[in-house]
């Protein structure tokens, strides 16, 4: 009897899932595509320099790539592509009100106890007059990350960041918070 139950439940959670997926646009999927891609692109990146050059380095190599990769993916994709957040590192990572109320949401699907790795959002909106597809998906803080994002980051990469970044709002996070989002647009032809 209980298989039988467990086995009706899992059947009513892929028919949703299912359900899901076929409402999602092919925008929606293009948009995690240049998601994964940016993560794909960076995150290896920085563990390697991580670990060659210790975090001092890994700072500047950070500065140095994030913005590049943000643009390659600019011009490669026809998306507008950059990271945000409601406590910003770099200048460019200000949200506008919609990115910030989006951000909100997000910290408040976390606090309710979604999952943080899957916390997206897409919407056609009114940019300017003109029709646009937005897409964010939350990128949430792991452990790595906590040494230039965390409550105890050492001393010396203080003192690189306060260099790159004399605004920086970006430490304090604990391990699982929201960390920021990818952010995307592109005019809806
Ligand atoms: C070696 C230090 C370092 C580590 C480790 C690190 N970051 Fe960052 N992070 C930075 C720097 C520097 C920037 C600013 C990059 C730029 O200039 O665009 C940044 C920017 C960001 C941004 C863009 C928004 C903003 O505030 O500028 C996000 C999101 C982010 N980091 C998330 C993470 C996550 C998630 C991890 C762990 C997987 C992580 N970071 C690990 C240094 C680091």
């Amino acid at each position: 009897m209980k298989k039988l139950i467990i086995a009706v439940v899992l059947g009513a959670v892929s028919l949703s899932a299912a359900a899901q997926d076929n409402s999602i646009s092919e925008k929606q999927l293009e948009a995690r595509q240049i998601a994964k891609q940016f993560l794909g692109s960076l995150k290896p990146e920085l563990g390697k320099a991580m670990k060659s050059g210790g975090p001092v380095f890994a700072v500047g190599k950070c500065h140095k790539i994030s913005p590049e990769i943000a643009q390659k993916l600019t011009e490669s994709t026809g998306w507008n592509v950059k990271r945000v957040s409601l406590k910003p590192r770099a200048t460019t990572a200000n949200p506008d009100n919609w990115e910030t109320s989006t951000l909100k949401w997000f910290n408040e699907q976390a606090a309710s106890g979604k999952d943080v790795t899957k916390l997206e959002k897409f919407e056609i909106v009114k940019v300017d007059g003109q029709d646009t597809y937005r897409y964010m998906k939350a990128i949430p803080t792991g452990d790595i990350c906590l040494t230039c994002h965390g409550t105890a980051v050492p001393a010396n990469v203080t003192q690189k960041l306060q260099e790159l970044y004399p605004s920086d709002k970006a430490t304090g996070y604990h391990k699982g918070e929201i960390r920021g989002a990818f952010s995307f647009k592109q005019p809806k032809l």
